[in-house]
């Protein structure tokens, strides 16, 4: 039943735009929005989509004071060519949902067939009773493939049936000038420059304004009825085709839409797209379903989580992954960005969201996906040199606050750029990686490079004082308080980052000289440099408070008055968009976690009083304005035996768009709290740690719930986790006997074998089948 995520159906504007992202469609390369084929006839406003990953131009960022180093230009992730539009006429009327009589009206997205359909029988204001059955999907074997089939039945009627279906190149991006978090400009980027009927295909190209980007799209299209007349027509922005089939039959009509890009394809792009029409020539829908569910089925029987006893949170996590799964870019131009393919909020930039809150779930369950993710930060590490030096930095490298492919595109630096944090949190994926998959070759290649060069970026920044490592003048996560000295995340990450450029710097040393000389000649390191990245390690200045016994989130913080959230009027959050940021950054008030993240990622750096006692404090001061916040708070609260809190928390994160809690789901889904679901159920209920000393679990099943069950990937084993409310049970599905850390006890799993450990009370008793 959860499978299927029905959606409302009722026709007004709010619900529409949010069905629009929650039915996007997508590849991690193409994503489609869920608009209406014929449209809404103008009634309401659409943000009608269709995006490639990383495919973009330039834009002007217009400064009334532009002081040195502010990036000149921003990337914007584009709406391309439109080919969702088909028009259906029965007899003179056009079918349309707005007018006539809506007998009935089924909207559905199948999360384990990889399509979408809506069901409609429709009475047109003549009284014609007809069924339509649109269905459409976006292929995950073909990834430039986007298909439509709509089936027309009559139901009282001879009438003939039209099919007017358009491709259209004249196409613009969406603004609001009163969005931060939206463009406010710039929204034609793209022109036309072919349109061909040929080969039996409609072939459209455009052209970025500034980046010389160029995108096609190659359509065909096709009808099943006992006899029609096809036309077609070639205007100067968009190719129509018309279909008019006899009636009295039911007919059912196709398009498949090719989508390539000059990133992928080259200049031969159109090429490649008649090519691949070619190869789809004799493909029936139908197959493209089978192949859909044959893709889904794998990745379901690793992925999947069962939540029994809770259908909408079990909803709420199958619909994460999936549109994790649809988001996630998976060639080396493509990274996941912030709202996915399903929108356009924050212009398809790629943020420190996808390293700390998206890459875990795939790392632990297609550890493939999270490595080519790695591989495009590995891809821009230049940029990121770049950036360093221009921000005054003599070595190492800063990667920037939002990107496509490299450039920083933030032009608000105390809440963009100054989050230096994001090298650490890159560094501190990296480490992850290698722990889960122990792949020694991405070590020795390009993680030592990205870790030394981090390594030695914190080194430039920081400085010794008074036999203390500090950092001044960065930015946390918490976006309500700017440009600190101190900030504990940022701190503790940046020791992590330290330690372990230290540590492969000595592994290399000794085992892989050949390849240290290589890097240190590439990168001219110095041979005392290792030894710095230890000290400043070492000594890294953790702030800690010693009244309140917790970890101060910078040095200033505690020294500025409460936010009062308690009589703060509802209708002025999120905060930003009433308060001006300074007036937010003089008050201790949090956007969203941070020092309380620190230490869900690096928790054996502090005491479990400390991590109490700075939850506590924290949470009475945080907004949660920001989609990565509930989730950071859920896992620490499950870590702390808040056990009521770690399920309040888990309930916003799962439901978050689905029923759209921040009010915005309609600019894109929010992909890092997708990711975060995933993250409390694994890491939060199922307590799950990955350190250089192994892998931990700490299990507990909420209240309400009859059980969980997840599964792991780690060091070449699958692991299945069933927890119960008396037991839980582990797996060991493939690979060797593996030593685990169950609530602090040693156990071993034994190769394709159960684990059941029971709990009576406190006392855990091991039985091994
Ligand atoms: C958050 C950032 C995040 C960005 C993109 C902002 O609202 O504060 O932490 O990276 O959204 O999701």
């Amino acid at each position: 039943m959860t499978w299927k995520l029905a959606q409302s159906t009722e026709l007004d504007n709010p619900n529409l735009l949010l069905s629009e992202s929650l039915l996007t469609l997508g590849n991690g390369y193409l994503g489609v929005r869920g608009n209406f084929e014929e449209g809404y006839d103008g009634q309401f406003k659409s943000i009608r989509g269709t995006y490639i990953n990383a495919f973009h131009d330039e834009t002007e960022i217009k400064y009334g004071e532009r002081l040195h180093g502010f990036p000149l230009t921003q990337q914007k992730m584009l709406n391309v060519i439109d080919s969702q539009t088909v028009e259906v006429y029965i007899g003179d009327e056009r079918f349309s949902l707005f007018e006539g009589e809506v007998l009935s009206f089924e909207r559905n997205l199948h999360m384990d067939r990889g399509f979408a359909e809506r069901i409609i029988r429709w009475r047109s204001p003549q009284g014609r009773e007809t069924r339509l059955h649109f269905r459409r999907l976006v292929s995950f074997t073909v990834k430039e493939l986007f298909a439509i089939d709509i089936r027309v039945e009559p139901l009282n009627h001879s009438e003939q049936v039209v099919f007017f279906s358009t491709v259209n190149g004249d196409v613009s991006n969406y603004v609001d000038v009163n969005d931060p978090r939206l463009a406010s400009g710039h929204a034609k980027r793209l022109n036309v420059t072919d349109i061909r009927y040929e080969h039996g295909l409609s072939l459209v190209r455009d052209t970025t304004m500034i980046t010389n980007l160029e995108v096609a799209c190659a359509t065909a299209t096709a009808v099943k009825a006992g006899s029609y007349i096809h036309a077609q027509h070639t205007k100067h922005y968009a190719v129509e085709e018309t279909y008019e089939c006899a009636g009295g039959e039911p007919v059912t009509f196709t398009k498949f839409n090719v989508y390539t890009d000059t990133l992928r394809h080259g200049n031969g792009l159109v090429e490649s797209g008649i090519a691949i029409q070619d190869l789809q020539r004799d493909t029936k829908f139908d197959e493209l379903l089978a192949a859909q569910r044959d893709y889904l089925d794998h990745f379901w029987s690793i992925s999947d989580v069962e939540i029994d006893g809770d259908t909408e949170l079990q909803e709420g996590i199958r619909f994460s992954l999936y549109q994790l799964l649809q988001s996630v870019g998976k060639d080396p131009y493509s990274n996941i960005s912030a709202k996915g393919l399903s929108g356009e909020g924050y212009e398809g930039h790629y943020f420190w969201d996808t390293e700390i809150y998206m890459l875990p779930a795939f790392l632990m369950t297609q550890p493939d996906i999270a490595k080519n993710l790695l591989l495009h930060r590995y891809a821009i590490l230049d940029n990121a040199r770049m950036r360093a030096r221009v921000m005054g930095h003599d070595k190492g490298a800063l990667f920037p606050w939002r990107t496509i492919t490299g450039p920083e595109s933030s032009a608000y630096f105390p809440a963009g750029t100054a989050q230096y944090h994001i090298s650490a949190d890159i560094a501190y994926s990296y480490i992850q990686y290698y722990l889960v998959t122990q792949d020694e070759e991405f070590l020795r290649k390009e993680m030592a490079e990205v870790l030394f060069e981090t390594a030695r970026f914190w080194i430039e920044v920081g400085h010794m004082k008074d036999g203390k490592f500090h950092i001044d003048s960065v930015t946390g996560p918490d976006e309500y308080t700017c440009i600190v000295n101190n900030n504990y995340y940022t701190n503790v990450m940046a020791k992590h980052n330290l330690e372990w450029a230290g540590k492969v710097y000595r592994l290399l040393e000794e085992e892989h000289s050949g390849r240290l000389a290589e890097l240190v000649k590439k990168i001219g390191l110095d041979s005392k440099e290792p030894g710095e990245w230890e000290e400043a390690a070492t000594h890294m200045f953790l702030p800690y408070d010693e009244i309140l016994k917790i970890n101060a989130q910078d040095d200033s913080f505690l020294q500025k008055k409460r936010w009062d959230l308690e009589n703060t009027p509802k209708e002025k959050f999120p905060l930003l968009l009433h308060y001006h940021p300074l007036t937010l950054y003089r008050y201790q008030v949090l956007k969203q976690a941070d020092t309380v993240l620190a230490h869900f990622l690096l928790e054996d750096e502090e005491s479990l009083e400390t991590i109490r006692n700075s939850f506590d404090y924290y949470e009475d001061l945080t907004t949660h304005d920001s989609s990565l916040s509930y989730c950071v708070y859920g896992i620490m609260a499950s870590r702390l035996g808040y056990r009521d809190k770690a399920y309040r928390y888990f309930k916003e994160t799962a439901r978050l768009d689905l029923d759209n809690i921040h009010g915005n789901t309609k600019d894109g889904l929010h992909m890092a709290s997708m990711g975060g679901t995933w993250l409390s159920i694994v890491s939060g209920f199922g307590g799950l740690r990955v350190k250089d000393s192994g892998l931990s679990l700490n299990p507990w099943l909420p209240e309400n719930w009859d059980g969980l069950g997840f599964r792991v990937r780690y060091q070449d084993r699958l692991i299945k986790v069933r927890v119960e409310s008396e037991r839980v049970i582990y797996t060991l599905i493939e690979g060797e006997d593996l030593p685990i850390t169950h609530h602090g006890r040693d156990f071993v799993l034994v190769s394709g074998r159960e684990t059941i450990i029971q709990w009576n009370g406190q006392e855990d008793e091991a039985l091994i089948r």
